[in-house]
């Protein structure tokens, strides 16, 4: 065990904390709650622990003036959580929509241009090849290149070597597994060679600004998944902005599953295969208007942000609590807000922990708690524990309006007309008894009229 004085030293002070996060904010647009701080705690601790007395002293002057040592913390603290074929729908998306509509396009040039853009390990880049070895034969004789991008040095070390354990193939089909990865060891994974060499992997920080896309390039697809999750919204918005003019007229945008536009884009968005993405117009506007980007839990939901919202993602103003809760249930309430900042990382253990805590203490369930197992389950691919706990949510209280919006999404996506279209009435009938500008439950602030709005629209196209 560690003795008690350098158990002392491995702790990161308040000051030093405070110092750390505008740094690393400053260099890599990574934000991150007080209420979160405690992880950065956990990530440094065994790294100051092994610092010698002097270096310790000077351990956060070093992260400002030393681009090398800097390099190595911000390597401890991104986060890198992915999986191959991470958000399923945006594969279908891929491969039934998105990759045919630009194939069309480009078959005079036959040159197809695609950028992962914070790749983490690589599994998202090499999702894609796979796919395009899979799907697309045609392909052979194009110029096909998959730019894919990191700021964790770390992280693009291991994407270069293509060797995975088992978790980052959580939902992946085995016929996929067996053919395109040799086992070394029970425990590891190679990918295919031919793999490999379709993706080139480079250092690349999404924030410097005036942003040049790597390889100087414009490129036909973008995917920008759970990236802007960490940024303050401001900047979000400045690398979503930077993004769209990174793409050819009619190239496509993809982001995660909790990051959407609002109305503002001049980006057309898109739904299919029951999730969202965003094309660029054929003509790119000079003059469009600012880009604007959100944060949600629920897929499909595009917030309205107020105009000079430019709080940061865990700051939000649509936070649920309210103030004159009294102190057990706003200790509940606090919790649950915690857990769906977690959820909305994609940090779905902690998240499930702070649940599973919260249901040990309760005297009875909370509609708010099934609601969010609903969204992890979800956001695993289980969509039928998912729609299991929206069930439950609306037992619990049969007016929880995004609930039944959630159910017809899940119920689309599993081709359950009926039950989809069930669902977005509900979710009409409910936001029509609400003032159109209330905000909607735990829905990251979307109003009843646009939620309104959206289930109409869904409705329409089902029944159409
Ligand atoms: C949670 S991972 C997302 C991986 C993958 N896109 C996915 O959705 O599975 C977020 C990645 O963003 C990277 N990142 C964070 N800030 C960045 C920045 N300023 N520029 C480029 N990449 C960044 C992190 O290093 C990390 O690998």
């Amino acid at each position: 065990m560690m003795p008690w004085s350098a158990q002392r030293e491995a702790q990161i002070t308040d000051a030093e904390l405070t110092e750390l996060r505008a740094c690393i904010l400053q260099k890599t647009g990574i934000y991150i709650s007080e209420s979160k701080s405690f992880e950065w705690h956990t990530k440094l601790g065994p790294h100051l622990a092994t610092l010698p007395a002097d270096e310790r002293k000077n351990f956060v002057s070093r992260v400002h003036s030393e681009p090398d040592y800097r390099q190595k913390i911000i390597n401890l603290l991104t986060v890198g959580e992915s999986y191959f074929y991470r958000n399923h729908p945006h594969f279908e998306a891929l491969e039934h929509r998105i990759l045919p509509a630009l194939i069309e396009d480009n078959a005079p040039t036959k040159r197809l241009r695609i950028w992962s853009a914070g790749c983490a390990a690589g599994e998202e880049p090499y999702s894609l090849a796979m796919l395009l070895d899979r799907a697309f034969p045609e392909l052979k004789t194009w110029h096909v290149t998959i730019c894919a991008t990191d700021i964790n040095t770390a992280f693009l070390a291991k994407a270069e070597q293509g060797i995975y354990t088992p978790w980052s193939f959580r939902g992946v089909p085995e016929a996929l597994r067996t053919r395109y990865f040799t086992p070394m060891d029970a425990q590891r994974y190679a990918i295919a060679s031919h793999i490999r060499s379709q993706v080139q992997f480079e250092y690349f920080n999404l924030i410097t600004h005036p942003m040049r896309p790597p390889r100087g390039a414009q490129y036909d697809l973008i995917l920008c998944r759970n990236v802007l999750i960490y940024f303050p919204h401001d900047l979000a918005v400045r690398v979503t902005a930077n993004l769209e003019n990174a793409l050819f007229p009619r190239g496509f945008l993809i982001l995660g599953h909790s990051e959407s536009f609002s109305a503002h884009t001049a980006l057309e968005t898109i739904y299919s295969h029951a999730t969202f993405y965003y094309r660029k117009p054929p003509v790119s506007g000079a003059t469009a208007p600012p880009t604007r980007h959100s944060h949600s839990l629920i897929p499909g939901i595009l917030p309205v942000m107020p105009a000079n919202d430019s709080a940061p993602p865990n700051k939000s103003k649509d936070t649920p609590l309210a103030p004159t809760h009294p102190p057990a249930r706003e200790n509940t309430l606090s919790l649950i807000q915690l857990a769906e900042e977690h959820a909305i990382m994609g940090e779905l253990d902690a998240a499930e922990r702070i649940l599973d805590e919260l249901a040990l203490r309760a005297s009875r369930p909370h509609h708010r708690i099934e609601f969010l197992r609903a969204v992890i389950a979800d956001q695993r691919d289980d969509a039928s524990a998912s729609l299991q706990h929206l069930k439950q949510a609306i037992f619990l209280n049969k007016d929880f309006t995004i609930a039944h919006y959630y159910q017809g999404v899940i119920a689309e996506r599993e081709n359950d007309r009926t039950a989809a279209k069930r669902a977005y009435r509900n979710t009409i009938a409910l936001t029509a008894t609400m003032p159109p500008d209330a905000k909607v439950d735990s829905s990251s602030g979307i109003t009843a009229l646009r939620l309104h709005e959206i289930a109409a629209e869904r409705l329409k196209e089902l029944d159409f």
